[in-house]
């Protein structure tokens, strides 16, 4: 009955869909049937690309208000809607504009990167932009006599430094999905899967990646398990991704780390709000020009370095 069901508004998706000449995107993160059904589904960095990229009219962001902005930002002639509009990111609102221009103040020589996870006014204040993909490229791309500002996510700030050698200021921010994942998690899935590869996402704390043996945005999770040869793997990062990693590995097995790895605002997104979204073409999201033009330069520099892996 359910399958039914969710067949009549898949099709009414694709109808919806075409009439109106958009496309859907999905992060890895979204509800299984939204990956299925997606144009594309991958990381904040591929999507970021593929929203700048797309020729269609309008796109349909099934992820959280950042990753939408980010297209409006990349893409200002084309429509964007959320199909949420309280979908957001707990970690994009732990620093403000006006905390980061204090920290600019306090450290006047520095760059500043920033997340992707932050607000378009954070990204304007910004000198780069970055994604857990391409962190270390962007931050390596920087003169070495630089200092540089590193914000919100201290986790992966963290990680960063230790893969640069540099000495980064970092922003106390934090996933709040990625920080329930413990020591104790890795270590019990450890002793029941051995043979497993444990796979972390760098938002999760620094003892949770001290114990993990890839440290891996969710785009590279998915092409790891893709050429690796281990059966088993014991996922460190937001429980969605397991969906496609199954899809597209059927003869190995995933375990999350913990269950409670669960983002409740990339949930958000269903079947019926994507409908709604596109019947009523809501909610629109735009960045205004002052702030977005500033904006755009930082996510400009993110989609032209390319990750290491
Ligand atoms: P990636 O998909 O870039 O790894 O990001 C994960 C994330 O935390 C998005 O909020």
């Amino acid at each position: 009955m359910r399958r039914e069901m969710d067949q009549q508004l898949l099709q009414k998706i694709a109808r919806l869909k075409d009439e109106r000449g958009a496309v859907i995107l999905a992060h890895n993160y979204q509800p299984g049937e939204i990956q299925d059904l997606a144009d594309f589904c991958g990381d904040s960095l591929g999507l970021s690309v593929k929203a700048a990229q797309t020729d269609a009219e309008t796109i349909v962001f099934c992820g959280v208000q950042f990753m939408a902005e980010t297209a409006a930002i990349l893409s200002p002639e084309k429509t964007v809607l959320l199909p949420d509009k309280s979908a957001g990111c707990p970690l994009a609102d732990m620093i403000t504009a006006a905390q980061l221009r204090r920290l600019k103040q306090e450290h006047p020589d520095a760059l500043v990167v920033c997340y992707v996870n932050s607000t378009a006014e954070v990204k304007a204040e910004s000198d780069y932009c970055c994604t857990s993909a391409n962190a270390v490229e962007v931050v390596n791309s920087l003169p070495e006599d630089k200092r540089i500002i590193f914000v919100p996510d201290q986790h992966l700030g963290q990680f960063v430094a230790g893969r640069t050698g540099r000495d980064l200021v970092l922003w106390p921010g934090y996933c709040a999905t990625h920080v329930v994942i413990t020591e104790d998690d890795i270590k019990t899935a450890r002793a029941k899967y051995p043979d497993a590869i444990v796979m972390a996402h760098p938002e999760c704390t620094e003892p949770v990646k001290a114990l993990s043996d890839e440290l891996l945005s969710t785009g590279q999770m998915l092409k790891f398990a893709a050429t690796s040869t281990a059966k088993r793997f014991i996922i460190a990062t937001e429980v969605g991704i397991i969906h496609t990693l199954k899809k597209q590995n059927p003869k190995a097995e995933f375990f999350p780390a913990s269950d409670r790895a669960i983002c409740p605002n990339m949930k958000k997104i269903t079947l019926d709000k994507i409908i709604g979204s596109l019947e009523d073409m809501q909610y629109r999201i735009a960045v205004p020009d002052p702030i977005r033009v500033k904006a755009k330069k930082a996510l400009d520099r993110m989609v032209e370095i390319l990750p290491g892996r």
